[in-house]
């Protein structure tokens, strides 16, 4: 349709590594040894991630998909092999004439280390790119990228790692959620709908805050500072997908799109007169929609 502007909203792809390649011996350290085999255990899960992707690639050029939206989660154990693999495996993706716009999940920054080196940006720091820089605090965050006349996205950060096995949670840093309230206050924003996007979800698919061990700290921070805007949160971490709306806040998870059996993405038909949420799925062969589940913004 003409005056229609598509993005694609996806996450949670934990591209699959052969067991040989994780780099056991160099980098792991014996605490981690043991909870990365538990981690491993359902690698049959993601067994087809890859091809996952170059069938989400081609579902995305076949909708003509004007922004791809990553909530995180590339790697599983945030090795360097992993990433070296992630990226290769949305390589079909990349190639789009499609920004694609991302930030860093729990699993990508698993333990300290990825963020000594500063792993996520060396790997995909071609994607960090941000167009208001002056609203970013020292790290860079949030990233702002003005989408088309009509849709932006924001991206904050809301990973870190855990060290602790029993530990999965996030929280966006103090400083990234008040610049987030100065950006969605921006001239520059102030006619566009708004992606915010980060990987915690600020709530769970019934609605209820997310446990102490495996939601985002500052959940209901971020709701507050997102209350009344014009647009939705887009997060990922929970592996199944859903929509629901919290203290006047549209959530958008889009759960896991290569988690095999609850396969999930969203699709955002952006025209003039109003946005249009369609749920997807994976039907064996490629992705699909399903309409009847559409969710008029
Ligand atoms: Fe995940
Ligand atoms: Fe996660």
């Amino acid at each position: 349709m003409p005056g229609m502007y598509r993005a694609l909203h996806f996450s949670d792809v934990h591209v699959d590594l052969p067991l040989g390649q994780f780099p056991f011996g160099t980098m792991f350290n014996k605490r981690f040894v043991g909870f990365a085999n538990l981690a491993l255990r359902r690698r049959h899960r993601f067994a087809a991630a890859r091809e996952k992707l170059a069938a989400l690639a081609a579902f995305a050029r076949d909708q003509q998909v004007g922004a791809l939206l990553c909530t995180g989660d590339f790697t599983v154990l945030g090795t360097h092999p992993e990433y070296a693999v992630a990226k290769a495996a949305i390589g079909d993706l990349l190639a789009l004439d499609a920004p694609f716009v991302t930030v860093p999940g729990n699993h990508d920054v698993y333990l300290p280390d990825t963020r000594a080196d500063d792993r996520f940006n060396h790997y995909f720091g071609e994607l960090l790119v941000n167009d208001c820089p002056d609203l970013a605090t020292e790290d860079g965050w949030p990233r702002v990228r003005l989408l088309d006349s009509k849709v932006a996205a924001v991206c904050v950060d809301s990973a870190r790692p855990n060290p602790q096995v029993w530990r999965s949670s996030g929280r966006i840093p103090d400083a990234q959620l008040e610049r987030l309230g100065a950006a969605l206050s921006d001239p520059r924003l102030a006619d566009r709908f708004v992606f915010v996007m980060t990987h915690y979800a600020p709530r769970r698919r019934d609605g209820t805050p997310d446990t102490r061990h495996h939601g985002l700290d500052n959940a209901d921070e971020l709701l507050s500072v997102c209350a009344g805007m014009r647009g939705a949160v887009l997060h990922g971490h929970i592996h199944h997908r859903y929509s629901l709306e919290a203290q006047g806040v549209r959530i958008f998870g889009a759960g896991s799109a290569t988690d095999r059996g609850r396969e999930g993405l969203w699709l955002f038909e952006c025209t003039p007169q109003g946005i249009r949420a369609l749920p997807g799925s994976w039907n064996g062969s490629g992705y699909v929609l399903e309409p009847s589940g559409a969710i008029e913004l």
